[in-house]
């Protein structure tokens, strides 16, 4: 085996720096792996299968911002193909379309660098929107016919001999994989598995892109709650609206006060005629407010697309204004005094907000006892002020039993504690009446890659590898070492409580695609990430993750794993480090600056800075390019 050893001179940041690359010509002396045949010859598998250069798996944000830049970065390149299991694009955006479903990020920031769109209806506009433009885009780029839905990945191999990735994909009859993993099981216990299977596929990829999202999988009916199957109501999940559930004049219990949970209440009432609204609030979440009138979108509609057509460089402009903006609340999740500090200012806003915004009998309730930031914040433009509606009551006391046609909640409350004798907030048991359950409890966000099962170069799963080293990781939460030519986008502690989510799938697919072209244009085989690099990169993010309010700050969230405390979500620093990073390793940052400008001085202090300030313009080009976009268009 022949592993080409990094060049003394390579270009800084090159693969060689941090990963394994594999020459082709290496390859004839290399041996076929002795793992108790968990990486299975291939004459052993089924012989029928299509090759391709690249699969990409998922079809949201992150897999069309890899299909896209794949294309546009390897001249035109589009052998490729995009699975989703659900039967739409889009990804977060096909499958959460309950009512008042919006970003909360303003969509200026909240979509593709190289692809912005001039003409959003307002400044969060609702999921529809959202879903279309991910359309347009795909239409824009010319991936439509790339992209196969109703395709669900099951696994992925490493077939050692031939190099090559061999996946396992199960065709789906149309919508069934838009069920959760646990009701497409429930289907096939009482209907078999023609009622969700019509085919299979082995497909084989020099690369895969695994862009399978982190908040896919609903958590399901809370055990500890018992009664579900007598309940003669309906139950279904947020991010699963059963439409055909007539609200009207119905008696609603909602379990959660997240997000999404905030983004509908208010239309249960309102818009969907429900008699009576019970949400259960486990904890209070911090509240940042915001109000839009009908007067301001109208104006926004109006001028949005006319100046930022006429205007060259403004929507540029105020989206990097915005990335700054956004970027400077980081302050707010580190520790430290000043942070403290930030914090406690912050969280005097919002309570003094609360206070004015909802009815009195709820302050008490909506008081958190934690750090501002520690769980999502809640971007609110409806629901402190929806609960003055008097059809709607928000309480702390616990889901205990489920009936036919009613739950009962208490005795006791999960807020403010027991142990809190003077709180006012109620505690006796109660039967209320219920026709419809919503489940606003969150997804599966700690558990990785979700039924996909990817097994490595010595026959290990993804999952437990990262497992066996204390929890999910991997280097910039796109490689792990014994997976070559595997990047993950979106993979663990890459997400940001403050920023928008499409920037950081589209610093990883940056750097993927940094290793996926010398692989692509034969320059290489096989590009791996050193075991050294990936745990040094985990123990830092793990390190750094402990001086924050997600850890510290007092709450219990889905960013962490409450018996381990391993945080597997969330990313410590700022996102400007974190583009930077995914064009340069740390080391090659510093070299970047030190070396070459030591090099270069050697050459005197002229040239010296000449190249100094070509890297930095070089850094800020780059940056700026991920923030505001190309402006060549495509
Ligand atoms: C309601 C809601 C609102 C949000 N609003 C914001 C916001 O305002 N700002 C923000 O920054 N973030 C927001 N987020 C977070 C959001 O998830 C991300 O912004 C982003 O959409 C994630 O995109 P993704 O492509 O990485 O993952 P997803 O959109 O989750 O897409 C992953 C896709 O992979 C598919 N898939 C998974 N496994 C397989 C498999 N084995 N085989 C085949 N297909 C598979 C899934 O079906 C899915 O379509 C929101 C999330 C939710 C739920
Ligand atoms: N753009 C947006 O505005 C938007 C909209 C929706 C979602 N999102 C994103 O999607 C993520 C998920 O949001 P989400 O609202 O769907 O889920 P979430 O933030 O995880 O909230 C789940 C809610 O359910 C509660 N809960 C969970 N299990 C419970 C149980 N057994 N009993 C009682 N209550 C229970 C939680 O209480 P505790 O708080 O006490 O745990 C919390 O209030 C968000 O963090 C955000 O990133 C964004």
């Amino acid at each position: 085996m022949s592993i080409m050893s990094p060049a003394a001179d390579a270009p800084l940041g090159s693969p060689s720096a941090i990963y394994r690359v594999e020459d082709y010509n290496a390859r004839a002396s290399y041996k076929s792996s002795d793992n108790n045949g968990a990486t299975k010859p291939s004459s052993s598998r089924p012989k029928a299968y299509t090759y391709i250069p690249v699969a990409i798996i998922g079809a949201g944000e992150s897999g069309i911002a890899a299909a896209c830049q794949l294309k546009e970065q390897v001249g035109g390149f589009d052998q490729f193909r995009v699975f989703d299991r659900q039967a739409g694009v889009g990804g977060t955006w096909w499958i959460n379309r309950y009512p008042g479903v919006a970003c909360d990020i303003p969509a200026l920031f909240y979509s593709f660098s190289f692809a912005q769109n001039p003409s959003w209806s307002s400044d969060c506009p609702p999921g529809s929107e959202i879903f279309d433009y991910l359309n347009r885009v795909c239409s824009r780029y010319r991936i439509v016919d790339k992209i196969q839905l109703n395709t669900d990945v099951i696994g992925c191999v490493w077939l050692e001999d031939e190099q090559v990735w061999e996946l396992e994909l199960r065709h789906l009859v149309q919508g069934m994989g838009d069920l959760s993993v646990r009701d497409r099981r429930k289907v096939i216990e009482e209907q078999g598995e023609a009622a969700v299977f019509c085919g299979s596929e082995v497909v084989r990829a020099k690369v895969v892109l695994s862009c399978v999202g982190g908040l896919v999988e609903p958590r399901g009916w809370p055990d500890e709650i018992p009664g579900e199957k007598s309940f003669q109501g309906s139950i279904f999940h947020s991010a699963r609206w059963n439409y055909d559930v007539d609200l009207k004049d119905k008696n609603v219990i909602v379990v959660g006060t997240g997000c999404s949970a905030a983004q509908f209440v208010p239309h249960l009432t309102k818009s969907l005629g429900a008699k009576r609204v019970t949400q259960i609030m486990r904890s209070p979440p911090w509240v940042v407010s915001r109000s839009r009138s009908t007067g301001e979108i109208g104006t926004w509609q109006r001028w949005e697309p006319w100046l930022f057509a006429n205007i060259p460089g403004l929507q540029r402009t105020l989206r990097t204004l915005m990335a700054a903006a956004l970027e400077y609340s980081l302050r707010l999740f580190q520790n430290g005094d000043w942070n403290e500090r930030e914090r406690k200012k912050f969280e005097a806003r919002l309570l003094k907000n609360m206070k004015k915004t909802a009815p009195e009998k709820y302050h008490e309730i909506l008081t958190p006892d934690y750090g501002v930031g520690c769980k999502r914040r809640i971007y609110d433009f409806e629901w402190l002020p929806g609960l003055q509606d008097e059809r709607l009551e928000l309480t702390t006391q616990p889901l205990t039993s489920v009936d036919e046609w009613s739950v009962t909640i208490g005795p006791g409350r999960t807020y403010p504690p027991m142990s809190e004798t003077e709180s006012k907030a109620p505690t006796e048991k109660r039967s209320i009446p219920a026709d419809v359950i919503i489940l606003a409890n969150g997804f599966e966000a700690t558990r990785w890659l979700h039924p996909l099962k990817v097994t490595g170069r010595a026959g290990n799963d993804l999952v437990e590898e990262m497992d066996a080293r204390g929890g999910p990781q991997a280097y910039l939460g796109t490689a792990m070492d014994g997976f070559p030519n595997f990047f993950i986008v979106f993979g663990p502690n890459t997400a940001t409580g403050h920023t928008s989510a499409i920037l950081a799938s589209e610093n990883m697919v940056a750097h993927a695609l940094r290793f996926v072209k010398p692989i692509l244009h034969g320059d290489v085989d096989t590009v791996e990430i050193k075991k050294e690099a990936e745990i040094e990169y985990t123990r830092d993010i793990q390190e750094s993750l402990k001086n924050t309010v997600w850890m510290s700050g007092g709450c219990s969230s889905y960013y962490f794993d409450r018996e381990t405390r391993w945080n597997s979500t969330m990313y410590p620093y700022t996102q400007i480090w974190f583009t930077q990073r995914c064009m340069y390793t740390r080391k090659g940052l510093i070299k970047l600056f030190l070396w070459k400008g030591i090099r270069a001085l050697g050459d005197g202090w002229l040239a010296g800075l000449w190249a100094q300030t070509g890297l930095f313009l070089q850094q800020v080009v780059g940056v700026g390019k991920l923030v505001a976009g190309p402006w060549r268009r495509p």
